[in-house]
């Protein structure tokens, strides 16, 4: 696994205090409870790395995960952003992210890819369609995991997935996943990777 050995190095409030800004990074974006910290654990085979929850809105902070250097010695990291949209986190709280989301995506010179986080369930809602586009907008590209696959039988999963494929632009992909059942994770990888190598 190319992930393993994901280490925590901080949690950020704001965009300036993140790592310096160099080498290359990915960040895992999503709505609020999607499961992108269990993502990250399933997919750096470390589960205790980020912390999940059955309370949306458990992720309040920029965390960042240092990956080991790529071939070249390029700094790897990956990074949890806080979930998107969710009611019960305070307006003032959800407009910072809000804002400090934009401008991590608008300045963040590392970043080399999105993955986006939805529930297979419940696809492409607003937050997801804003981060599609802008993702198109900026050449910035992304890899969409449908998670929590296991919740669907397989026919319905695959159709699920099908009609997203569609909507989809260049430089995004879609996969299913699952971080319970495993679904997908050897593929998930391989898009991180490929990401962090762009
Ligand atoms: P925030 O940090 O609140 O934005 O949420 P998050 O997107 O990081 O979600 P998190 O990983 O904390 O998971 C939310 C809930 O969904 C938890 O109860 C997880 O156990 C559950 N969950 C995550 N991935 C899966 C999956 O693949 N299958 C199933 N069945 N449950 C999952
Ligand atoms: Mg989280």
């Amino acid at each position: 696994n190319p992930l393993q050995g994901a280490q925590f190095t901080l949690a950020a409030h704001r965009i300036n205090q993140l790592p310096a800004d160099q080498g290359a990074e990915v960040a895992f974006a999503g709505r609020s409870n999607a499961g992108k910290s269990s993502a990250l654990n399933t997919l750096t085979n470390h589960k205790g790395l980020a912390r999940t929850s059955k309370t949306p809105g458990r992720t309040q902070q920029m965390v960042s995960f240092a990956l080991p250097p790529l071939g070249d010695g390029t700094e790897a990291r990956l990074i949890d952003l806080p979930g998107y949209g969710y009611a019960k986190v305070p307006e003032e709280l959800r407009e910072h992210w809000k804002r400090e989301i934009d401008l991590y995506l608008h300045r963040r010179q590392s970043l080399r890819g999105v993955v986006l986080i939805a529930d297979i369930r419940h696809p492409l809602k607003e937050f997801d369609r804003m981060m599609l586009d802008f993702c198109a907008a900026t050449h910035l590209p992304c890899h969409l995991l449908l998670t929590k696959a296991d919740k669907l039988s397989r026919s319905q999963a695959t159709q699920a997935w099908a009609a997203v494929r569609k909507t989809l632009g260049e430089g995004q992909a879609a996969q299913m996943f699952s971080s319970s059942a495993g679904t997908g994770v050897d593929e998930a990888r391989a898009a991180v990777m490929a990401l962090l190598h762009t």
